[in-house]
C-alpha cells in the first residue's frame, strides 16, 4: 500500500481561508468534498471529461478532478457554495426560471463556467456561450435552457429576488396546471445543496470498492483473503458470495432473477462484481486492486447473438439462450405484401448505448435498529427494498430505502447496483458502509441500451395505404435477464409505429451473450425498432410517389383505430395533430434544402421527418401507483409522493396536479418525498408513467381528501376552499364556513383530514398472437430534423429540430419542454456518436456523447389531445421524445444524399460507405 502522507495546507475558497490535512497530490475535488465538505462540487468522471467538478481557480474554470491540492495552494478557489449570498445569483435564478437544472448534478459545474464567462462578458452571444460551456456535460437538458439561463442572465442581474418573486407568484395561482412553472426542488439544484448518491455521509463508515472481473467470461478463484486483509492495515473486511445470507439472486422481473449480487465461481461478463473490500476510507482508496488474491481461468465468451443463438446455454438453468420471444401477429401479412404494390425493405444493426449519466451509481447504508436503511440514488425504491431484502435474508420490512437525488436516471438505475453491497456491510459489521463506482466501473458494470439486428418489410397498395408489415428483431440482453424480457414483448407491439396495418407480424428476442448486461433505457427497444420501421416508411413513401408528410398522414391511426394488437384506440390518438403541426415546418425546410442543393458543392443540405409512439407503463401487466396526502391542524396540506424525481419533474408536476384536484394553491403545500417508511408505492419511475399513472393516483386521493372536507364541512361540490392560517375557509355562492383545524381532532401524523388512492391502469394480458390492450395509454410525437453532411468527410451538421408531441394536457410546459429537448439530445447520441464496444470502451473520453455544441436549436411544439383516463388529460413524455430523433436524422442523411445507412450510430465513416457513390 503506498498512502501519501497528509500534510497541512491552507486554501482560499470562496473567499476563507481554510485549513486542510490532505496530501498534495490529493485531487482538488476530493478536498473540497471530503475535507471541507463542499459537496456542492460534484464527481463524474475523475478525468476531466464530465466538468462537473468545475470550479473557478483564479476567476478561471478548471476540473477540480485534474488539480492538485499543491497546485491550489496559494490561489483563489471559488466554488458553487460562494455563488449565493443571502438570495440567489442572477445566474442561479437564471437557472431556476428557464428550467436549466432537471437533475441537477451538472449544474454546480455549469454554474462555475458560466460565472467565470458572464464575469467577463455579461450579455454573451450563444456562440460564445456555447464556447465557455463546452467543457461540462449534461445528459438530461440537452442544453437549450442551460443556453437560454445563461445568454439571459444579465436580464435578472440585480433582479433575483424580483424574478423569485414572480415564480412565488405562481406558487399562489389558484389554477397551476398548466403554468410555466420552475420545479419546487429547483433552488436546491442551483444552489449545490441537493443531495445525491455520493452526498450521504455516515460518521465512520466503513468505504468500499469492488473487484471486478476483467473477463468477459471466466471461472474465478480466491487466494488467501484473511492473509490480505492482514496485509493491508485499515482493510477491515473482505466479503465474498460465500457471505451473503439470502438468496443470491436479484432481478427486476422477479419470474427472470438470475443475476448474482457477488458472483460465485464464474464471471458472465467483464465488469461483474465478484468481492467486496471495506475499510477507512484512505486505506481502500489506495488498496492496488490489481494485488487481491483472484485467480482468473478466461473462458470462451459469446458476444454476437447470432453465434450465441445456436450455443449451449450460459445459464445451466435455462434450456439456451433465448430468454423470450415476444410477437404480435395479425391478419395474413405474408399474403398482404406478396400482393402490395409497392413494398421495401431493409435491415439495421444498433450498438450497445451507456447510459452515462452524470452521477455514477452511490449510497451509504447503515443500521436503524434492526432495519437496514440505504440512501442510493435509484428510480425504483420498493422494488430495491424487496430485491435487496431478498438477496440479504431479511424480509422487505426490515430494509428502508431513501432514494436520494437521482443525477440522471434513464433506466439503468431501475435495477440493483449498489444497494445489496453495502447492505451486505452494513449488515454484517454493524457500521454504516457507503460506496460510489468510478466512471469506468460504471460504465463497466451497469445496463445498456440493448443491441439489435433487425429487419422488417412494408407494403402498401396503389393507393398509398399500408398494407402490412413482417418486422423480426434480435436483441444482445447480455449476461442476465435484467428488463430483456420487457424489451422483447414491448417492441412487437410498438414496431409498426402509429399506424393503420392490416397485416402484421413482428417478433423479437432477447438472447444472452457474455456482453454487459442490456436493460432498460428510455424506450425499451421501441427506439432502435423505429430507426428501421420510420425509415422504411419513408422509403415507402418515395415508391409510391407521395410526400413523405401526406403518406404519414394517410396512414396515422385515428380516433376509433386499432391498433396492430387489436386494441381500439376510441379518442385521445394524437399523432396526426402532430404531424398537421409540422406541416408549415416541413413545407420550408424541404423548399430550403432543395433551395441550398442547387449550388452547393460538398455540402448537402435535407430535411427529414418521423413519427414516435409508446405505451405507457408495464406491458399487460398490473402498474399501480398510490398517493397519501393530508391537511395538518397547521394548514399545510402535505403531499406524500412517493414517484421519484430523477430529474423529469415529477416532484412539481403531481403536486400541480393534486393542487389543481384540491383547490388550494401550490404556496400551502409541503412534500414528504420517496422514501418507504413514509410514502406509499409510487411505483417504478420508468415507461413514462408517473405523469400519467401517479398523477392519476394523486388526482384520486386529492379529490377523496376533498369530498372528505366538504362532506364534514356540510358543503357542496363547487366550495371554493382558502387557507387563511390554521383556519380552512369554505365558500359556496353566499354561504361561507370556517373551519378551525387547530381544534380539531388528529391522526397520529398530525393530520385533521387525509386520504390515498391507487390508481393501476386498465389493461388486458396478451394472447399467444400478442392481441389484447397493452397499455392503457398511448403518447404521440412526430419530429422533423434540418441537418447538412460533408460528402468528403461524411460529417452531420444538424441545424434544427422541430418537434411535435402530443402530451394530452401540458401539466407544466417548461418541464415537458425540457423533456422533449433532453431526449432528442438522447436521440442525436444514438443516431451520430454513441457505441458502447465491451472491452474497449472504458470513460467518457472514448464514449462520446453530445455536447452542448452537437445539440442545434430546437422547437417544441406540444400539442394537446386530451387522454380520457389521464389525470386532467395529461399523457406520458419521457421516451416518446427520442423515438423520432434517430430516424429522423437518417432520413435526413438519405434526402440530402442518397445514403441508406444500415449500422448506427452514423459515424462519419458509415456514412460516406453508405454513399451512393461509394456502394457504385
Ligand atoms: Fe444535467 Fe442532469 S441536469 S446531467
Amino acid at each position: 500500500m503506498n498512502v501519501v502522507p497528509a500534510f497541512p495546507a491552507e486554501i482560499e475558497v470562496n473567499g476563507a481561508r481554510l485549513g486542510v490535512r490532505a496530501p498534495p497530490v490529493a485531487r482538488l475535488s476530493s478536498v473540497l468534498r471530503d475535507e471541507l465538505g463542499l459537496l456542492g462540487t460534484k464527481v463524474g468522471c475523475d478525468a476531466g471529461d464530465c466538468g462537473s467538478c468545475t470550479v473557478l481557480l483564479d476567476g478561471e474554470p478548471v476540473c477540480a478532478c485534474l488539480v492538485p491540492l499543491a497546485q491550489a495552494t496559494g490561489r483563489k478557489v471559488e466554488t458553487v457554495e460562494g455563488l449565493a449570498q443571502v438570495r440567489l445569483s442572477a445566474l442561479q435564478a437564471s437557472f431556476h426560471h428557464h428550467g436549466a437544472a432537471q437533475c441537477g448534478i451538472c449544474t454546480p459545474g455549469f454554474l462555475m463556467a458560466a460565472s467565470a464567462l458572464l464575469a467577463k462578458n455579461p450579455r454573451p452571444s450563444e456562440t460564445q456561450a456555447r464556447e465557455a460551456l463546452a467543457g461540462v456535460l449534461c445528459r438530461c437538458t440537452g442544453y437549450r435552457k442551460i443556453l437560454r439561463a445563461v445568454t439571459e442572465a444579465w436580464r435578472l442581474d440585480g433582479l433575483a429576488a424580483g424574478s423569485a418573486a414572480q415564480d412565488f407568484a405562481l406558487l399562489a395561482h389558484p389554477s397551476p396546471i398548466g403554468l410555466f412553472l420552475p420545479r419546487l426542488d429547483g433552488v436546491a439544484k442551483v444552489t449545490g445543496t441537493e443531495k445525491f448518491g455520493a452526498d450521504v455521509l455516515m460518521p465512520g463508515a466503513l468505504f468500499v470498492r469492488a473487484i471486478r472481473s476483467p473477463h468477459h467470461h471466466a471461472r474465478f478463484r480466491f487466494g488467501d483473503l484473511d492473509a490480505f486483509g492482514r496485509a493491508h492495515p485499515g482493510l477491515e473486511r473482505v466479503f465474498t458470495a460465500r457471505d451473503i445470507p439470502g438468496e443470491n439472486r436479484f432481478g427486476v422481473i422477479p419470474a427472470f432473477a438470475d443475476q448474482p449480487a457477488l458472483a460465485e465461481s464464474v464471471a458472465r461478463f467483464r465488469g461483474e462484481a465478484v468481492a467486496l473490500v471495506a475499510g477507512e476510507r484512505r486505506a481502500v482508496e489506495a488498496l492496488d486492486l490489481e494485488t487481491f488474491p483472484v485467480t482468473w481461468e478466461k473462458l470462451p465468451a459469446l458476444l454476437d447473438t447470432d453465434e450465441a443463438e445456436a450455443a449451449p446455454a450460459l445459464h445451466a438453468e435455462r434450456p439456451g439462450n433465448l430468454l423470450v420471444r415476444g410477437l404480435v401477429a395479425r391478419g395474413a401479412p405474408g399474403t398482404a405484401l406478396a400482393e402490395a404494390a409497392f413494398t421495401v425493405e431493409g435491415a439495421l444493426e444498433t450498438s450497445f448505448v451507456e447510459h452515462a449519466y452524470i452521477e455514477p451509481e452511490a449510497g451509504c447504508a447503515w443500521m436503524e435498529g434492526d432495519t437496514l436503511a440505504i440512501a442510493a440514488c435509484t428510480q425504483a425504491p420498493f422494488m430495491d427494498r424487496d430485491e435487496t431484502a431478498k438477496v440479504l435474508g431479511l424480509s422487505p420490512e426490515r430494509v428502508r430505502i431513501i432514494p436520494t437525488a437521482t443525477g440522471g436516471g434513464f433506466g439503468s438505475k431501475l435495477d440493483l447496483s449498489v444497494q445489496p453491497l453495502i447492505g451486505l456491510v452494513a449488515l454484517l459489521t454493524g457500521r454504516p458502509a457507503a460506496l460510489a463506482f468510478s466512471r469506468a466501473e460504471s460504465m463497466m458494470a451497469t445496463t445498456k441500451r440493448h443491441p439489435a439486428r433487425l429487419r422488417a418489410r412494408i407494403g402498401a397498395d396503389a393507393d398509398g395505404r399500408l398494407v402490412g408489415m413482417a418486422f423480426e428483431g434480435k436483441f444482445d440482453t447480455g449476461a442476465y435477464a435484467s428488463w430483456g424480457p420487457t424489451v422483447a414483448n414491448r417492441v412487437p407491439v410498438h414496431a409498426s409505429g402509429p399506424y393503420r396495418t392490416p397485416h402484421y407480424r413482428a417478433e423479437a428476442a432477447a438472447i444472452h451473450t457474455h456482453g454487459p448486461v442490456a436493460g432498460a433505457f428510455r424506450g425499451f427497444g421501441v427506439p432502435q425498432a423505429a430507426a428501421l420501421g420510420e425509415t422504411l416508411m419513408d422509403r415507402l413513401a418515395d415508391a409510391c410517389g407521395m410526400d413523405a408528410l401526406e403518406f404519414r398522414l394517410l396512414n396515422a391511426l385515428r380516433d376509433g383505430d386499432q391498433t396492430v394488437t387489436g386494441q381500439t384506440l376510441s379518442v385521445g390518438v394524437g399523432v396526426r395533430a402532430c404531424l398537421d403541426a409540422l406541416r408549415p415546418h416541413w413545407t420550408r425546410a424541404r423548399a430550403g434544402a432543395e433551395a441550398f442543393n442547387q449550388t452547393a458543392g460538398v455540402v448537402r443540405r435535407g430535411a427529414g421527418l418521423a413519427v414516435g409512439w409508446y405505451g405507457c407503463g408495464n406491458t399487460s401487466l398490473p402498474n399501480p401507483s398510490t398517493i397519501k396526502i393530508g391537511l395538518t391542524a397547521e394548514g399545510r396540506v402535505v403531499l406524500h409522493q412517493g414517484a421519484v424525481d430523477i430529474g423529469q419533474g415529477s416532484n412539481t408536476a403531481i403536486a400541480q396536479i393534486a393542487s389543481e384536484a384540491l383547490g388550494l394553491p401550490l404556496d400551502r403545500f409541503g412534500l414528504v418525498g420517496a422514501d418507504t417508511a413514509l410514502t406509499p408505492d409510487a411505483g417504478k419511475t420508468s415507461a413514462s408513467r408517473q405523469t400519467f399513472v401517479s398523477g392519476r393516483a394523486a388526482e384520486a386521493a386529492t379529490k377523496k381528501l376533498r369530498e372528505k372536507i366538504l362532506r364534514w364541512a356540510n358543503v357542496g361540490q363547487n366550495a371554493e376552499l382558502a387557507l387563511d392560517g390554521a383556519c380552512l375557509e369554505l365558500r359556496e355562492g353566499d354561504a361561507f364556513r370556517r373551519l378551525d383545524l387547530a381544534g380539531m381532532a388528529r391522526d397520529a401524523e398530525g393530520y385533521v383530514f387525509a386520504a390515498q388512492a391507487t390508481f393501476d391502469p386498465p389493461t388486458s394480458p396478451l394472447d399467444e398472437n400478442g392481441q389484447g390492450v397493452p397499455y392503457a395509454m398511448y403518447g404521440f410525437g412526430a419530429q422533423l430534423v434540418e441537418l447538412e453532411v460533408d460528402t468528403a468527410l461524411g460529417t452531420v451538421n444538424l441545424l434544427k429540430v422541430t418537434a411535435a408531441h402530443d402530451v394530452g394536457r401540458a401539466v407544466n410546459p417548461l418541464l415537458a419542454e425540457g423533456q422533449v429537448e433532453g431526449g432528442i439530445a438522447q436521440g442525436i447520441g444514438m443516431a451520430l456518436m454513441e457505441e458502447y464496444v465491451p472491452g474497449r470502451t472504458e470513460n467518457l473520453h472514448d464514449y462520446l456523447i453530445p455536447t452542448i455544441g452537437d445539440v442545434p436549436e430546437i422547437e417544441t411544439i406540444l400539442v394537446e389531445v386530451p387522454d380520457p383516463i389521464g389525470p386532467f388529460g395529461a399523457k406520458g413524455l419521457g421516451e416518446h421524445t427520442l423515438i423520432p430523433t434517430a430516424p429522423a436524422i437518417l432520413n435526413a442523411i438519405r434526402r440530402a444524399t442518397g445514403a441508406v445507412l444500415t449500422r448506427l450510430p452514423a459515424t462519419p465513416d458509415r456514412v460516406l460507405a453508405a454513399l451512393p457513390t461509394a456502394r457504385a
